[in-house]
């Protein structure tokens, strides 16, 4: 028997990671090959005309799983009974600029759209936030919409995850499905820490540690780091536009796993509410490692944390703190 229809909200859909994921949402690289879904597309008034553009080429796709779509400008005809929440409207950074610098402008955009959720989505819906800066944007969404419950508001550091993945990758000449269980803890933001400690690759049917296949852990320490924290600037600096497909694909895989479980034995990076694990002050939307059941996750527990991981978790934890405070500083 066919499933119903899932309604998908995706917000600032007239923009660049718009307009990379609502046909892969389309086409059930999110939710399945089985999965019919309605999209209900955001975004504000001078970009109503581009969004309208948007509904006519999902239209002309004839994609056999999209069973409606909604265009709007209003926020709580977008939020009308949707399921899933990818919020992408806001405004990108440029280069030269910390996600920070686009703060102030962001986060007004997510308590009043917050507000909009609670009111009108569905009870268990779950959110995704994508835009930057991407942990406090959610806590914000968080806070002002207090009826959704917190394990339903997550912030994209996947993108960061699959970005560890491709530069492991790229260094051992491996294929990037053979490598698994890398960390990004913490922010979006170039305090995130990439991690490998516990990380593997399959090669010739056996798994073993990164750090072991990798043998120079000058190079994990220093710029593989590095390189995974500054990719959105060397995007931008590239592009002259912040990464979008990329964007758009990590979200897809953000809430597939979410929603239809992680594979056994591989753990993913999340963005969600800390209750505390490893240290990490609780409310705080921190990226951990996470499996998913039964449209749950759960943070990874027991891993071992050497002392230069300790500092690490604790300098990303301090910005986010910092960021939480700038944030209400620039609601008030
Ligand atoms: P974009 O400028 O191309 O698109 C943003 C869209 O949001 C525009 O169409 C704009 O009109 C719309 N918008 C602005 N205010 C809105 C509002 N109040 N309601 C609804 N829509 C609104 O930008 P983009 O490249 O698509 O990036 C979107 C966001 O995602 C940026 O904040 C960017 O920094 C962020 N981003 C995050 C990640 C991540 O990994 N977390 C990765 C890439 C980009
Ligand atoms: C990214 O990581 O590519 C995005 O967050 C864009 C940015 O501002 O870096």
């Amino acid at each position: 028997m066919a499933k119903n229809p899932v309604r998908v909200l995706v917000t600032g859909a007239a923009g660049q990671i718009g307009y990379a994921i609502v046909p892969m949402i389309a086409r059930g690289v999110m939710l399945g090959p089985d999965q019919p879904v309605i999209l209900h597309m955001l975004d504000i008034e001078p970009a109503a005309e581009a969004l309208n553009g948007v509904k006519m080429e999902l239209i002309d796709a004839a994609f056999p799983l999209l069973k409606g779509v909604v265009a709007t400008t209003d926020a709580q005809e977008a939020c009308k009974d949707v399921n899933i929440a990818i919020m992408v409207g806001g405004f990108p950074r440029k280069e030269g600029m910390e996600r920070k610098d686009v703060m102030s402008k962001n986060v007004s955009i997510y308590k009043a759209q917050a507000s909009a959720l609670e009111k009108h989505a569905a009870s268990d819906v779950k959110v995704l936030v994508v835009a930057n800066p991407a942990n406090t944007n959610a806590l914000i969404l968080k806070e002002y919409a207090r009826k959704i419950p917190e394990k339903n508001i997550t912030c994209l550091t996947r993108l960061d995850h699959n970005r560890a993945l491709g530069q492991i990758s790229e260094k051992l000449n491996a294929h990037v499905g053979d490598v698994k269980n890398v960390i990004i803890w913490g922010n979006h933001s170039s305090t995130q820490y990439p991690d490998v400690n516990h990380a593997t690759v399959t090669t010739s049917s056996e798994e073993k540690p990164v750090r072991e296949l990798v043998a120079n852990d000058q190079w994990l320490n220093t710029e593989f780091i590095t390189t995974v924290q500054q990719r959105g600037a060397a995007i931008i600096k590239a592009r002259k536009l912040s990464s979008a497909l990329s964007a758009a694909s990590s979200a897809c895989d953000h809430i597939r796993d979410w929603v239809l479980g992680t594979p056994k034995g591989t753990w993913v990076s999340m963005g969600v509410y800390s209750d505390g694990s490893y240290g990490i002050q609780k409310g705080l939307i921190y990226s951990f490692p996470v499996t998913c059941e039964k449209g749950q996750w759960s943070i990874v527990q027991g891993l071992k944390i050497d002392e230069f991981s300790r500092g690490k978790l604790d300098a990303t934890a301090k910005e986010l703190i910092e960021e939480k405070s700038l944030a209400y500083s620039c609601l008030n």
